[in-house]
């Protein structure tokens, strides 16, 4: 048996809780802040319904031989306090979060030996507690080694296309330009159809350009065409409403500095100016 504890049963937690739990030989518990009876994931193809051990107190942990964190990233404090009933010095913590500082988020707590970080485009949204909306089987990407080889283990049942990458940094930047682009939703209130109005899709264009050059100065590989792509890809899908304009909408805390504070941030460290970035943050912060 695998044993395994996702912490944070929210629209990523469940979907992915749902899917392990289809392996028999997998034995998941699952880490609440708010208690849960079951959970329902309507995926593409099916409707996966099951009733997973939930625990609300760290006192009820034990040692497994996985930890899938997956919070929020500003929640990365709260969900460390499981780490002490759930981790020995096997297991290993996989961070299934949004941005680009999976590692950095959680070193004060664990040695980064122990991290995986993984990059998560698997698109799911929660109506309701344990109550789950899988749009498409996405994909999960995690740097290459036989630790990440053992998490593509994890998923071989499922139709999540998990795999390996020799250069996870690249991948996760490509995943922050994309994300920061999509705050101009968040601030106006209306889905990826804004895109289609020309200046907005200049305003996306220096948000990509301003990620893209703090990227670069991190070690990431990124296109000069990322921005004319992300663009494109929004424009083709007016309808979407991306998760920072979701929390919005339904007054939640947004992830403002996991997915845009953090290129002013590491921008300052390189001494790039992000001054589109800056805005962006402002925005956010005044509307949240
Ligand atoms: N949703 C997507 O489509 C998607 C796609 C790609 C990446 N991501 C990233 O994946 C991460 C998770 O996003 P999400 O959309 O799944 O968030 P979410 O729906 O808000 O779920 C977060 C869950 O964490 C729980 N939680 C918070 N603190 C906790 C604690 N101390 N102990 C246990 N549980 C705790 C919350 O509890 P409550 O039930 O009490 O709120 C909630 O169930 C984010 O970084 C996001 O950017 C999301």
């Amino acid at each position: 048996m695998t044993k395994i504890a996702v912490i944070g049963p929210g629209a990523i937690g469940s979907t992915i809780a749902a899917w392990l739990m289809q392996n028999a030989s997998s034995d998941v518990v699952i880490a609440a802040r708010s208690p849960l009876s079951d959970i329902e994931v309507r995926t593409p193809e099916q409707v996966l319904r099951v009733a997973p051990h939930v625990i609300t107190n760290v006192r009820e942990a034990k040692p497994v031989d996985w930890v899938l964190v997956t919070t929020k990233t500003y929640d990365a404090n709260a969900a460390a306090t499981w780490f002490e009933g759930f981790c020995d010095t096997q297991t290993v913590v996989a961070i299934l979060q949004n941005g680009v500082e999976h590692v950095e988020r959680f070193e004060s707590f664990l040695p980064r030996t122990s991290i995986l970080p993984v990059m998560v485009d698997v698109p799911a949204e929660r109506a309701a507690p344990g109550r789950v909306s899988q749009r498409r089987n996405g994909r999960m990407v995690v740097p290459e080694g036989s630790v990440g080889s053992r998490f593509v283990e994890l998923f071989a049942h499922t139709p999540i296309d998990v795999s390996q990458t020799v250069d996870f940094k690249s991948e996760v930047w490509r995943k922050l330009c994309l994300n920061a682009a999509g705050a101009l939703s968040a601030i106006v209130l209306k889905p990826a159809i804004i895109a289609r109005h020309d200046g907005v899709a200049k305003i996306m264009e220096s948000i990509i350009r301003e990620c893209t050059a703090v990227g670069r100065a991190e070690g990431a590989l990124l296109d000069e065409s990322l921005a004319q792509t992300i663009i494109a890809g929004y424009r083709g899908t007016p309808d979407s409403i991306n998760s920072i304009h979701a929390d919005r909408l339904a007054g939640r805390q947004m992830e403002i500095d996991a997915r845009n504070g953090v290129i002013v941030r590491l921008g300052r460290k390189h001494g790039i100016a992000t001054p589109i970035s800056e805005m962006v943050v402002a925005l956010l912060e005044a509307s949240g």
